[in-house]
Order: C-alpha cells, then structure tokens, then sequence
C-alpha cells in the first residue's frame, strides 16, 4: 500500500576525496512499494540557496522527489558517487531499480557497478552524453539508458563560440592585463586574430555540432568542414549556404570531408562534438594532432577522454595548437594536477578550460529536468513509451546511430 512520504533518514559521511561534505538524502520510508530511484548530483551548497532555479544541485533534486514519491518509489539522492566500490552510490545502486545522474558531476556506472545492481533497469541522463554508464554492460542487463536529448545543445554551442573566440580574439591575455594593471597591446595583439575568413570544421555534425555551424555563420568564415560518418541532409547544408550567401555574400561554404586528418589539416580551427564511444576515445593523440595546422585552436565540449590530455598539453606548450579550450574532463571531477589545469603556451595565451557548465546553465536546467521527469512517467507508467531520440539503449541493443558505427 502506498503511504505518504515521511522525513526518515538523512545521512552524512566524510568522503575521503573531497573538501566538501557529500550527502544522501532519502526522506521516503525504507519500504516503498514499488522500489528506489538513487539521484546523483553535484552539490549546491550556498548557490543553492542564493539561485532557487539550480535545479541540478543536490539540494534542489531536479524538482522531482514529490513526483517520484508521489508513484510509490523512494528518492535516495547523493552527493557522494567516489570511489566504487565504498560511496553511497555503490550501497544504494544494490537495490535501486532507477539511476538519475549527470554528465558534469557523473557517477559512473560502470560493469562492475552494474554486476552489483541486480534491479537495475533504468539509467537515466540528466543531460546529453551517456558514456559515464558502461553501454555495453547495460545492453548485457538489457538496462535501458536514455537522455534528456536536445535539452542541452544550444547551451554547448554558445559555449563552443564563446571558446573559439576567447582563444582566436586572445581574450584572456588582454583580460589579464586588464585587472593586473598592466598596458602592453603588442604582448596581446602578437596572438590575437579575427575569426572572420578562418576555415572552422565540426567532428560529428549532429545537433549541437549543427549549431555550432549556423552560429558560425556569423562570423563569415572562409569554411565549414564536418566529419561524420552521418550525412547531414542536404535541406540542412542548403540552409546553412542560403544563410552564408545571403549574409556574407559566399556560396558553397559548407563542405562534408571523408577523412579526418583531411578536414583537420585544412583547419584553423576544429570543434569537437561527437559523443564517447569506442570510435572515439583518444582520436586526438599526437598523431591526430600532427596533421593539425600548425597554431591552429581545438576546442572540445564533448568529452574529455575524445583528447589525449598529455598530447595535447604537450602540443599547446609546444606551440603546434595555438590553444585548447572545453570544458569536458576525462575524470571529473578533474584532479588538481590535471595536465589541463596547468597546460600553456609561453604567453600564457593557449588554455580556455573551464569546469564542466556548458550544457548546465539554468536555462538548460529546467529543460533537462523536465524531460528527466517525463522518461520517468513512460517508466512509472508501464508505457515505456520514450521519445525515440531520448533512448539510447534498449532492449540489449543501441537505440541510437550516433555511438559509433554498429551492424
Ligand atoms: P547527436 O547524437 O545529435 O550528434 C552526435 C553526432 O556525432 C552524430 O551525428 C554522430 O554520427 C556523430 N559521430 C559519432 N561518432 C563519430 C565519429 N567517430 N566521428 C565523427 N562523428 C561522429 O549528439 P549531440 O546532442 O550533438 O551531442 C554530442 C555530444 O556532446 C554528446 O554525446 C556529449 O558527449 C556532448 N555534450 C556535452 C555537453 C557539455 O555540457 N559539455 C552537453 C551535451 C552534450
């Protein structure tokens, strides 16, 4: 029988890798009827209290424990996902039925997690990017992974322009002048150019690889490459020419290369925005990158562990990249001495990291939080009823083309 949700456990440990105090909350009682979802998410602290639209911070849980209660299902959620097999996740991954986490703050869900979760048949993304659960354990479960799909996309774009021009304009050097005190326009200006006339290419043109090129429309490149083992269809590419003639006066700029090491050896600056998967992991290498233009920019909002994080601080210090910027991680939470946090150039021109925000802004929040509750209605419902492009595997299989190529 169903009964109304009491406050009964609130539990704190000390994590042993982070400053901060990770939490698990579950205020249902230990016997709901139907089962546990776990919630994983980063903490929100004061920010939480001081911004009530941050929905993903542990205090806020996406706005969906009444929902989830209100279905008979009990809400642990928790700060602390490290390390396996010790944390909160592990104790409560034993006997959940659903998993919510998120890309920036990801507990991986990895085969061995999954061995131990015997009623595991849900993992859902809050977000876009659905690498941090083992996709291949889950099809061996048959556990169903979707994602808030399209909830993100135009948040990583911004985030992609932004970077472009943060390392093209030279950005922070002239920003580090500005409240150092200093005035030295030459030590800016040495490395500073117009994005304007570049040649710009996207590895994976799917959606925000597609909004990274309309966006770049503005800017009157030269040219935009994509590498994709996907067609982008020719109404979108026609879109993106009309644009660019009507614009900037040129025809034909949109241009689809076969070869990788083609599109980047032409470019003065390559976007990243292909998921993880086995395609993908380390394709930026040296190698890679020695077909790169030399003092080209690459920039990488997918995932951290597409790049080779020492190669490509090796290439920055070196000059071969111009600079590196992103905000995807191979670890996340990043180390202190991850090569990334320190990598430069001599004038300290060639880093736009940041931590990993650009598909979390608030307005990305309350997308990706609805849609994690509506994937929860086709679960509680027994419809199983998910918006086809949310769902990447189902039924031991992937649902989805844009992991790799698969027979
Ligand atoms: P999407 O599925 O719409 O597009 C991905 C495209 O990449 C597809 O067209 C696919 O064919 C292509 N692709 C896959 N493997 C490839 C390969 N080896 N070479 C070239 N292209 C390849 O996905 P969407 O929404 O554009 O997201 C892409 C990725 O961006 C996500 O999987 C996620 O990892 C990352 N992301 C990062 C966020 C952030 O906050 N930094 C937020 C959202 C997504």
């Amino acid at each position: 029988m169903f009964r109304i949700p009491q406050l009964t456990a609130r539990v704190s440990r000390m994590a042993s890798l982070r400053a901060a105090m990770p939490r698990a909350f579950s205020t249902s009682p230990v016997s709901m009827a139907n089962g546990k979802v776990l919630l994983v998410l980063y903490e929100g602290g004061k920010h939480a209290k001081e911004q009530k639209r941050l929905l993903a911070g542990i205090e806020n849980e996406l706005g969906i424990r009444k929902y989830i209660e209100s279905n008979g299902y009990e809400l642990v959620s928790t700060t602390d996902k490290d390390p396996e097999p010790s944390s909160t996740v592990d104790k409560h991954l034993k006997d959940a039925e659903v998993v919510i986490t998120t890309p920036f703050y990801p507990a991986y869900i990895t085969k061995s997690r999954i061995a131990n979760a015997p009623n595991l048949k849900l993992a859902v993304t809050a977000g876009v990017g659905s690498d941090h659960v083992d996709l291949n354990a889950a099809n061996e479960r048959k556990i169903t992974v979707a994602e808030v799909t399209g909830s993100n996309v135009v948040s990583v774009a911004e985030h992609v322009l932004a970077t472009i021009l943060v390392l093209v304009r030279n950005y922070n050097g002239g920003h580090k002048q500005a409240v150092g005190g200093e005035w030295d326009i030459a030590g800016v200006a040495k490395n500073e150019y117009d994005l304007e006339d570049k040649v710009v290419s996207t590895v994976g043109a799917g959606r925000i690889g597609y909004r990274v090129l309309e966006r770049l429309i503005a800017f009157n490149p030269k040219k935009l490459l994509y590498y994709d083992y996907q067609d982008l269809p020719p109404e979108a590419i026609k879109r993106l020419n009309d644009a660019s003639k009507l614009f900037n006066g040129k025809d034909n700029i949109v241009q689809r290369v076969e070869k990788l090491e083609d599109m980047v050896s032409q470019s003065d600056v390559v976007t990243i925005n292909a998921p993880l998967h086995e395609g993908t992991r380390g394709l930026f290498n040296k190698e890679m990158i020695s077909h790169m233009k030399e003092g080209a920019y690459l920039v990488n909002t997918a995932r951290g562990a597409i790049c080779v994080a020492e190669d490509v601080a090796e290439a920055v210090k070196s000059g071969k990249l111009a600079g590196y910027g992103g905000d995807v991680w191979d670890q996340q939470p990043a180390p202190r001495d991850h090569p990334w946090r320190s990598m430069d150039n001599k004038d300290q021109t060639g880093n736009a990291m940041t931590v990993h925000i650009s598909g979390t802004s608030l307005d990305a929040q309350q997308r990706y939080a609805e849609g994690v509750r509506n994937i929860l209605e086709s679960y509680f419902s027994k419809k199983f009823d998910y918006r086809p492009q949310d769902v990447i595997v189902k039924d031991g299989e992937y649902a989805t083309k844009a992991y790799g190529q698969r027979k």
